[in-house]
């Protein structure tokens, strides 16, 4: 981390209480003659006590499970047609970065091999601020409608009686949610299990708006694309591995860094305009899909490498706070509703996890100096000293007014009105591509026995053949295999409206 003084473990210290004052025995206790109650005027003790019982912070409710590394972001290729964002002003421009990888579901003590998406969640300190990215390793996700994240997770979580973890909860949401079936292909397949948190790609998953110097705006998904490839693990290595160590990801991930063997991957956008947006067969808002590489190729912009390995696992990692609303001048949010949801939700959970003042926490303070009228609150480190607590001594951009004028291009007129999108055909093209034209015979061969593996433990023959269903209207043969697999008749697809459905709703209400 940056400006962090570096400490040895033995650097000859002296030990002190907390308010500094030193102290000759640091294991004995004041009391009462030989063998009397302690004393309260012990503070040393006390507060021993005291700060050790409140060391441990809420876990993150999801991706409890993690490793991080210090790096640095560089930009290799001038993308200032595409963003105004300072950090792309200059190739060659390096900003320091934090990455935090993790696993999903699993409490903080969970195995780093669990089949899951990976997190990926990169800190790139710019001379404009903290622009975070909060990726994950996979390029879809289960969901586009945020208010099933809740409901989702919690199927991953433990039941609330029997405190187990339990495949019917899972596999009930799955099999009648069907739009995560894209993201279940990828899951299962050894995709779902990553040699290493460092071996693996990142994706934005949303759409993000890059916005130029003129106002002018193009859609596009980031990607993180691992020199060296992508390595994954076997079903069964990775369940060894679970047993016998369970800080695989960690380890491997400290092990490179500490070896000179520093993990690095290639940066790219894809773009799309806004006319393109409009002519695309699916909805860009959607991070169900994806941008075929075909017709909007990979565009490099940087390079992302990781160097330095933290010198406090807490300070520099349990306590760094990413969200996707940490964003710079030249990025914007797409509308994407789960992206919206998110750029509440991550916010809101630092200021419960780590309190209303965790941006001045050293590991997500920005370089750059912060102004504003933010005042007070448990552990205000930088409280802005002498500086009038409202408007006055700063002074606010001023905005080119064409630019501004420009920039306010996506116009939103109507009343509020709730949204839950549907199932049709749409969905199921691209999991049948990924299946028929991507998977090789071995990694359909290997799907097959990992999805076997876990979807064998449902006890409801309902689910089990509602999520039978689903697979059978991705491809027959998929939903054959793993029936045959499971020890169960084959299911016919399930049924859906046709795919000119959902295009004709989003052209109505564009
Ligand atoms: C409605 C949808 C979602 C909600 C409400 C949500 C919410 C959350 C919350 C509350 C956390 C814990 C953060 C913390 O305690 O620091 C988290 C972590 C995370 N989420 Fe999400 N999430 C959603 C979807 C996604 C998606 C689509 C992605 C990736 C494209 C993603 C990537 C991550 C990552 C990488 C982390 C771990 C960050 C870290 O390492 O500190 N999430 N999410």
């Amino acid at each position: 981390m940056p400006s962090q003084q570096v400490w040895n473990t033995k650097d000859g210290a002296t030990y002190t209480t907390s308010n500094g004052a030193p102290v000759a025995e640091p294991y004995a206790a004041q009391r009462v003659g030989f063998n009397g109650p302690l004393l309260l005027q012990d503070f040393h003790h006390i507060d021993l006590l005291a700060h050790f019982d409140r060391e441990r912070i809420p876990e993150r409710v999801v991706h409890a499970k993690g490793a991080g590394a210090h790096g640095y972001f560089e930009v290799t290729h001038d993308i200032t047609d595409l963003t105004s964002a300072a950090l792309f002003k200059k190739v060659g421009t390096k900003a320091r970065s934090t990455v935090r990888f993790s696993t999903v579901g699993g409490e903080s003590g969970s195995a780093d091999t669990a089949r899951d998406p990976r997190g990926f969640a990169i800190k790139i300190r710019t001379e404009e601020g903290n622009w975070d990215w909060v990726f994950n390793n996979t390029p879809v996700f289960f969901l586009r409608d945020p208010a099933k994240f809740p409901h989702f997770i919690h199927t991953q979580k433990r039941d609330p009686q029997t405190h187990l973890k339990d495949p019917d909860m899972f596999w009930d949401y799955l099999s009648q949610n069907p739009e995560s079936v894209h993201q279940v292909l990828i899951l299962f397949s050894d995709r779902g299990t990553p040699d290493g948190y460092h071996n693996m790609h990142g994706y934005s998953g949303h759409t993000f708006k890059f916005v130029n110097a003129e106002g002018k705006y193009h859609y596009v998904q980031i990607h993180l694309r691992k020199d060296g490839g992508f390595k994954t693990l076997d079903n069964a290595t990775a369940g060894k591995l679970a047993g016998e160590n369970p800080e695989y990801g960690i380890q491997t991930l400290v092990e490179a860094i500490e070896s000179k063997n520093f993990p690095s991957w290639t940066v790219y956008v894809q773009t799309m305009t806004p006319e393109q947006a409009e002519k695309f067969r699916y909805n860009i808002l959607d991070l169900t899909k994806i941008w075929p590489h075909k017709e909007f190729p990979l565009r490099p912009i940087g390079k992302f490498v990781l160097d330095e390995i933290p010198q406090n696992y807490f300070a520099e990692v349990e306590q760094a706070a990413f969200a996707p609303s940490h964003l710079v001048p030249g990025v914007e949010p797409s509308t994407d509703p789960v992206l919206q949801s998110r750029l509440f939700s991550y916010p809101d959970t630092h200021r419960h996890r780590l309190g209303v003042n965790y941006q001045q926490l050293p590991v997500n303070a920005p370089v750059v100096p912060v102004s504003n009228f933010q005042r007070d609150g448990p552990a205000a480190y930088n409280n802005q000293g002498p500086r009038p607590n409202y408007q006055s001594s700063i002074s606010p951009l001023t905005y080119k007014k064409k630019a501004y004028e420009d920039a306010k291009h996506e116009k939103f007129i109507g009343n509020a009105s709730y949204e839950l999108s549907f199932i049709t055909e749409l969905d199921f093209e691209q999991p049948r591509a990924l299946w028929q034209k991507v998977f090789d015979d071995t990694q359909k061969a290997h799907f097959v026995s990992n999805i076997a593996g876990h979807i064998g433990g449902v006890k409801s023959k309902e689910i089990l053949a509602r999520q039978l269903s689903v697979f059978a209207a991705v491809d027959q043969d998929l939903s054959d295999r793993i029936a045959k697999a499971v020890g169960h008749p084959t299911v016919a697809p399930l049924k859906v409206a046709p795919a000119s459905e959902a295009i004709a709703f989003r052209t109505n209400t564009q």
